[in-house]
């Protein structure tokens, strides 16, 4: 099992909706997918129709260590795709991962996943937009990080410190980690979005993939169907580009 982060700092970039729709499009390809909510907002367990106040979900996996994980993976309507939901209680997660220093804090979700290695292709993870433990654990378990951008005046801030930070936690704790590059999402044709292009390609270089994600009213639709666009409306710019991604990142 191939494991990914979907990361930035930055809020509304478009982390989940990337996360949604990578997944939707390797599904499509045959291959088995697990993804995992670490946001507690849980657009993505929402967005898969999983969310829930009773039962087990991701905090439980990162505070329970005799905890079978299998017991929190729920089945979505989608073939091949299966989730890790999140609620709303993750929010306290974080500190109570913090206080119990009677077990290594950082590499609780790698454990865990380590169970299902064996029963999916890919790992898809939808980080929340900080950088705290529970996306620590994220980046500890994860064989790679993608990073999507959305071009605006601050699209740059936080980026070079996202990428030490991740050169960090690759030293001191996952030498397999693999920063694979950024993509731009919610392009446009605007003479600004050209300008801070170029600025991530002179930053990024070939870290910086080809692929954009266009700005398209679709996706928007396809949250209030709670169903990924790629599923809802094949024929979308932004399905068409998530299967473009997919391939030249794949
Ligand atoms: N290509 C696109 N075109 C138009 N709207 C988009 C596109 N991609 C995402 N959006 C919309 O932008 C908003 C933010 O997207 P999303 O929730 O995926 O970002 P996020 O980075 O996960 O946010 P957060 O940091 O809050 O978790 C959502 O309303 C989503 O529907
Ligand atoms: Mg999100």
């Amino acid at each position: 099992m191939k494991k990914i982060s979907i990361m930035n700092i930055k809020g509304g970039v478009a982390k989940t909706t990337s996360t949604a729709n990578l997944g939707a499009c390797l599904s499509q390809k045959g291959y088995k997918v697990l993804l995992i909510d670490l946001d507690p907002q849980s657009n993505l367990t929402k967005l898969f129709k999983t969310y829930s106040m009773e039962d087990l979900q991701i905090s439980n996996v990162l505070l329970d260590k005799s905890l079978d994980i299998h017991k929190v993976i729920k089945k979505t309507d989608f073939e091949n795709i299966d989730i890790i939901p999140a609620n709303i209680n993750l929010i306290f997660t974080e500190r109570n991962i913090l206080v119990d220093n009677t077990r290594s804090q950082q590499n609780r979700l790698s454990k865990a996943l380590s169970k299902v290695n064996e029963k999916y292709d890919y790992c898809l993870i939808d980080c929340p937009p900080s950088l705290n433990i529970i996306t620590v654990n994220a980046l500890c378990a994860s064989d790679e990080i993608f990073v999507p951008i959305k071009i605006d005046k601050f699209a740059l801030d936080g980026l070079e410190y996202l990428l030490e930070r991740i050169e960090e936690i690759k030293d001191e704790f996952n030498p397999n980690l693999n920063f694979k590059g950024c993509f731009i999402t919610m392009d446009s044709a605007t003479t600004v979005n050209k300008l801070i292009k170029q600025e991530l390609k002179n930053l990024l270089g070939d870290k910086l993939f080809n692929t954009t994600i266009k700005q398209n009213v679709k996706v928007i639709e396809s949250t209030f169907e709670e169903c990924p666009v790629v599923f809802s409306n094949k024929k979308a710019r932004a399905s068409i580009n998530y299967k473009e991604l997919c391939k030249e990142v794949f």
